[in-house]
């Protein structure tokens, strides 16, 4: 469906037109004096320069011209030379029962669909998930239902850390505690052992331990970087051990993602990037864009335009070990070549700004990435507690997300139990899924770039603009739609009708706004468009239902007419947490 606001743009332009003036001065906003109009036209303040005219004239001229007009309930002139609108009541009644009917609540889908890779979540292999991995999942895969909801093939790679210093460090710790293991045996050219020789409390404790050592103890280091680098370049058992690090690894994490209602199409790392790294590294240098600098191999990729230094693109150590630089750039000749993308999405911290804007150009400039490939990086602020600095534990430690989850999970458990309504089973089942709308809608209401605090009190509570406040107004209508079926009415010619009251008309006027609120979310990659749509249309549902006697309603057919503006508000609300990746309960 056309969106509302361009199809009055479209009548208002008509008008201008009509009335001897160029179309640019015909467009219309929503009113920002919502006390006064629906929309608003500024144009004729702007056609004023260029015809001579006062302002006031040109927007009595147009205004007359839209007197007729059955679209609007009333053009006003207002001086200096505003055209201020409102909306016909049949106009919006008809808008708003297309939507109705339709599936997609007038949302068309994208007409050339495109094929959309996002590379997200990006956890490490052998270390928990902490806080910070909980925006990139989270933005991700908001970003990527919106994606496919629009009608493109969107792929979600979960790129999992899994080749750097980490898996070197692993190694030499397990080395030194079990060098008995077969994986060490240089001579054995035998299978490896399908059991893996730890669980995943050893391995994520294995980790930090190596890690601590290694800043302490040069030797051990090197030892933890010659591992690395044998396991780069081909060392069967230190091969057979990544492999059980990563499937004892993915399995916890696989657990973990779906808690969150994240899930991933691809399972590929940074060492799925391994065997396309020499080809690539070779032509970079045939090329003449790879050369030698003090030791290093890498690509220039400053521009004349740029007004900060953009270093050099470093894709082989002087040792000939790869980077996590050379891993991203050869994951983009996998994407390519398997899946040619039209665009490929990375959500990632916003402090890897620099580091993606090098690997783009290093890609577009190497030839990796042609030039109708779009490369986007979607950078995250910092998820920071109460006292502004980056959310940690109580003790001051780096918060799990498993533990974090836990506690709202807990704390929304205690609030639901308190109000009585079921039983103990239901109400842990409700705590979870209002525990992510918490979780999920505090981080996603905010604009992606922006650092945010997470409050957990702020979050966690059913008024305001939050997760639990949404699902608390779909919960409403759930139970008004479930007494209405239990009257079992039969009314024949169900349609919206046109809006009697004020607070009717301002939900008509929100729920219109679907389509360019969904448009504008999936343009800029901006989830929280979607927030602020949901939040605006809940509080208007709420404000009509507080305003209308909908289950005493005698006449059949209004009542009807509001259950059906009922059920397409709720469809619009199930629709948008959907894309923001999470549902309501039944009750709560
Ligand atoms: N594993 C990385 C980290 O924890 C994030 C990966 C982001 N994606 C990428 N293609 N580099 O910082």
């Amino acid at each position: 469906m056309k969106e509302i606001l361009s199809i009055i743009k479209d009548e208002v332009t008509a008008a201008f037109v009509a009335c001897g003036y160029e179309e640019k001065y015909g467009y219309v906003s929503i009113s920002n004096r919502p006390d006064l109009c629906e929309y608003q036209c500024n144009g004729a303040m702007a056609a004023a320069k260029q015809y001579k005219k006062a302002p006031i004239a040109i927007a009595t001229e147009v205004c007359e011209k839209l007197a007729e007009d059955k679209m609007f309930a009333s053009v006003e002139a207002c001086p200096p030379g505003f055209l201020n609108i409102k909306l016909a009541e049949d106009f919006l009644a008809t808008y708003v029962n297309e939507m109705s009917e339709d599936d997609r609540l007038g949302m068309d889908q994208v007409e050339n669909p495109k094929t959309i890779m996002i590379d997200y979540g990006g956890p490490n292999v052998a270390k928990p998930l902490h806080v910070g991995h909980l925006r990139s999942a989270i933005i991700g895969e908001s970003i990527k239902r919106i994606g496919k909801f629009v009608g493109n093939n969107v792929i979600g790679d979960v790129h999992l850390g899994d080749w750097g210093l980490q898996m070197g460090l692993i190694i030499t710790e397990l080395r030194l505690r079990k060098p008995e293991l077969v994986y060490f045996d240089g001579t054995y050219t035998g299978e490896y052992p399908k059991e893996p020789p730890f669980t995943i409390s050893e391995l994520e404790e294995i980790y930090p331990t190596a890690s601590g050592k290694s800043k302490e103890d040069a030797a051990y280091k090197e030892e933890a970087m010659n591992a690395t680098y044998e396991l780069q370049h081909g060392n069967r058992g230190y091969q057979a051990l990544l492999g059980h690090i990563l499937n004892v690894s993915v399995t916890d994490l696989k657990k973990n993602y779906e808690n969150l209602n994240v899930s991933f199409e691809l399972w590929k790392g940074e060492s799925d990037a391994q065997p396309y790294i020499s080809d690539m590294v070779e032509k970079m240098k045939a090329d003449g864009y790879a050369y030698i600098s003090e030791g290093a191999l890498v690509v220039d990729v400053k521009e004349d335009t740029d007004t900060k230094e953009i270093p050099p693109c470093m894709i082989l150590k002087s040792d000939g070990a790869s980077l996590y630089n050379t891993t991203d750039l050869a994951t983009l000749v996998w994407r390519m070549k398997d899946y040619h993308p039209n665009k490929v999405i990375y959500v990632v911290d916003k402090r890897q700004e620099l580091y993606f804007t090098q690997v783009f150009r290093c890609a577009r400039k190497t030839g990796i990435v042609p030039p109708e490939t779009d490369l986007e990086f979607v950078g995250f602020g910092t998820m920071n507690g109460k006292d502004g600095k980056p959310f940690k534990t109580r003790e001051g430690g780096v918060m799990r997300l498993e533990t974090l989850v836990s506690e709202i999970n807990e704390k929304m458990y205690e609030k639901i139990i308190e109000n009585d309504t079921m039983d103990e089973e239901e109400a842990r089942k409700t705590a979870k899924m209002v525990a992510l709308s918490a979780i999920k809608y505090g981080d996603l209401s905010n604009q992606a770039s922006k650092d945010y605090i997470f409050d957990v009190e702020r979050f966690t509570s059913f008024e305001g603009n939050t997760g639990p406040y949404i699902l608390y107004t779909i919960v409403r209508m759930k139970s008004i739609l479930n007494k209405y079926a239990a009257l079992g009415k039969q009314v024949e010619n169900k349609k919206i009708l046109p809006a009697a009251s004020e607070s009717e008309k301002s939900l008509m006027l929100e729920l219109t706004k679907f389509n360019s609120a969904i448009r504008g979310a999936y343009e800029e990659s901006a989830p929280h468009k979607i927030c602020a749509y949901i939040y605006d249309l809940a509080n208007a549902f709420n404000h009509f239902y507080h305003e209308t006697k909908i289950m005493a309603e005698e006449d059949d057919k209004k009542q009807a007419s509001y259950i059906m503006l009922l059920e397409l508000t709720k469809k619009a609300l199930e629709t948008c947490i959907d894309l923001l990746g999470f549902e309501a309960p039944e009750r709560m």
